[in-house]
């Protein structure tokens, strides 16, 4: 990875949208942003804090990743967000460096970018996602 990565964003599963944004608003941020990602059967709300954003992932479909979260351990934090120049290159030195990557190509993430988790197990409990915004794709 040639430039560091970002903190592009933090996601939270919610069972809902509209009442897990409460404590956010409260909190003074604001949604710019949302949109349903349909490959992961999620509907997404963004709330930028900084230099980076609160994604909230609420599930469309009882089979969404988000909704099996839920049932196992409920709302909360589900993963962090890295942003890369190059996901590709990314996922190949993890993975050569013996990460487990959920999946073997990139999946189409929220605003068209490229994304990829790495697997809680090989990266110290935490759901990682890596994403390459689309005005990086080639
Ligand atoms: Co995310």
């Amino acid at each position: 990875m040639t430039r560091k990565p970002a903190l592009d964003h933090i996601g939270i599963a919610v069972e809902s949208i509209d009442s897990g944004l409460a404590v956010y608003l409260a909190l003074g941020l604001e949604v710019e942003g949302g949109e349903e990602v349909e490959d992961q059967k999620v509907r997404v709300a963004f709330l930028p804090v900084g230099d980076t954003r609160i994604e909230l992932l609420e599930p469309t479909d009882a089979t969404s990743p988000i909704a099996r979260h839920l049932e196992r351990r409920g709302a909360g934090l589900h993963h962090i967000c890295f942003g890369v120049p190059d996901i590709r290159a990314a996922m190949a030195q993890l993975s050569g460096e013996g990460y487990r990557l959920l999946s073997e190509e990139p999946l189409r993430g929220a605003h068209d970018c490229l994304v990829c988790f790495v697997h809680p197990k090989s990266a110290g409990g935490v759901l990682i996602e890596l994403s390459q915004s689309a005005s990086h794709e080639s």
